[in-house]
């Protein structure tokens, strides 16, 4: 099936579905928890929007297809661009130097092809999808060259890209041996945004020095007379939705019944993580471990529960760092834990979100410690769900939600001992300071949602080129 012209195109490496099988046997879509395709969800439907992506696959070309009112186009990735495009290249070489080298990446000339190649079919697809002057919205690290490629085929277009994960300083970026070639990537778009201003000002500075073209504040001008802007729009979650699902009379007992099961300490501390390098999960276990083994703590009445999603398994870094947390987990509990109380209760696994909230409703503390992280969604969705405006949330100061949430006790999370007094103190605070806390940033998070998100990037990508003959109409 061919799909229709659509004004508003997004782009990502995945799409907003996953395959799974029907009770009749049959294969069907299921939507993907993530808050983008919620907040993207009613400016697709109003303005004939199209979703390009992977479908996670293998070689899976289904051919374009609307699902629920959805018009999804995929692009088929074979066995080896999957491991040389995604598991290398996005993975292995990008992941890890945009979050601050946290471990070391691996830069190999075949991975850069693969990259190029399936940026190339990324931008031919939306160039086929997008209709006359049409918005395309561009995602993430993985497609950093599409804008260019688009700009290429279709220069009528209007091209916003959005980068989810940190952008690094100039002196890391350099390592990269093809870094002219990723920032001219990014100078196809009209408007690039980042999570952080810090790392707009690192785009802006790197195409000074590496690209040589003229720039001023946020803006770079072009030799072909565009100017391209270089913005920070900080991502949040659809906090509305996280708040009524927390109200739920199930997730509720949900809640009541994880605290039973847990043999009703008298504090929960919670870590929900992806089990990426980045996270920090470590030094975190090793803080509580300390705290428990001098006594702060005792197994009796206090539990820390870290969930660890799996991801990206078949990339080795990721392989040692499942054996490493598994060691660690094993080692606490064998030295620490009683009959019936581990010091931590680990699960390798993932969970819907109705389960999610249960936890974070469970949770008297939240700990994020990332070394290194683009925003951190799963701290704002902490903060959604504590509409008694009480549990603590221990953040580190290199989440990109540090920022907005100043009222967290922020921590370094390379300084375990700083970490052990910001873990003592959030779970001893009083009430009156966690409300006061609480109420704050629950204030930041229910004015910054994702959908007021989503509309100043198609406001900013609108005003960018005001000439254009489209616009489109607002998400609400
Ligand atoms: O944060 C970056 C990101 O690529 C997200 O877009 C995605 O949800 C997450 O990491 C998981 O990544 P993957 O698509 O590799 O499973």
């Amino acid at each position: 099936m061919t799909s229709p012209a659509a004004d508003l195109v997004i782009v990502a490496n995945r799409l907003p579905v996953d395959r799974v099988t029907l009770p009749d046997g049959g294969q069907g879509w299921r939507r993907s928890p993530g808050g983008l395709v919620t907040a993207l969800e009613p400016v697709m439907r109003s303005n004939d929007g199209a979703w390009i992506g992977w479908t996670g696959q293998a070689d899976d070309d289904p051919g374009a297809f609307v699902d629920d009112g959805l018009s999804l186009v995929p692009v088929p990735l074979s066995g080896g661009e999957i491991e040389e495009f995604y598991e290398g290249f996005s993975n292995a070489t990008l992941w890890p130097l945009y979050h601050d080298v946290v471990a070391k990446p691996e830069f190999h000339r075949e991975w850069w092809e693969a990259y190029v190649r399936v940026n190339q079919r990324f931008a031919e697809r939306a160039a086929e999808v997008a209709a006359r002057d049409a918005t395309v919205w561009v995602h993430d690290y993985q497609l950093q060259l599409v804008p260019q490629l688009l700009r290429e085929l279709r220069p009528d277009l209007r091209i916003g890209f959005f980068l989810h994960i940190p952008f690094p300083p100039t002196e890391l970026f350099g390592q990269m041996p093809w870094r002219r070639e990723l920032l001219e990537g990014l100078l196809g778009a009209d408007v690039v945004g980042f999570q952080l201003t810090g790392a707009a000002g690192n785009f802006v500075r790197l195409v000074r020095q590496r690209v040589g073209h003229k720039t001023h504040r946020d803006l770079v001008y072009m030799p072909d007379g565009r100017t391209v802007q270089a913005m920070a729009f900080p991502i949040s979650i659809d906090t509305a939705a996280f708040e009524e699902l927390a109200r739920s009379d199930s997730v509720t007992e949900r809640a009541a019944a994880i605290r039973t099961a847990l043999g009703n300490p008298e504090r929960i501390l919670l870590g929900i993580d992806r089990l990426d390098y980045t996270k920090g999960i470590n030094p975190r276990l090793r803080a509580w471990s300390e705290l428990v083994a001098e006594g702060h703590f005792s197994v009796r009445d206090s539990v820390f529960v870290q969930v660890a999603t799996p991801s990206r398994e078949r990339v080795q870094q990721y392989r040692v760092l499942r054996d490493d947390i598994d060691r660690l987990v094993g080692r606490i509990n064998g030295d620490l834990g009683r009959l019936g109380s581990p010091a931590i209760a680990y699960m390798h696994s993932s969970f819907p979100r109705h389960e999610m909230a249960a936890l974070y409703r469970a949770a008297d503390v939240m700990v994020v410690t990332p070394f290194r992280d683009g925003m951190n969604l799963v701290a704002k969705e902490y903060v959604a769900c504590r509409y008694d405006n009480d549990g603590a949330l221990v953040l580190s100061e290199f989440a990109g939600a540090a920022n907005e949430l100043r009222q967290a006790w922020l921590v370094n999370p390379w300084d375990i001992n700083g970490m052990k007094e910001a873990l003592v103190e959030a779970t001893r605070a009083e009430p009156k300071e966690l409300t006061r806390r609480m109420k704050a940033m629950r204030k930041t998070v229910s004015e910054n949602d994702v959908a007021a998100w989503a509309n100043r990037f198609l406001a900013e990508l609108e005003s960018a080129r005001p000439a254009h003959n489209k616009k489109l109409r607002p998400v609400r």
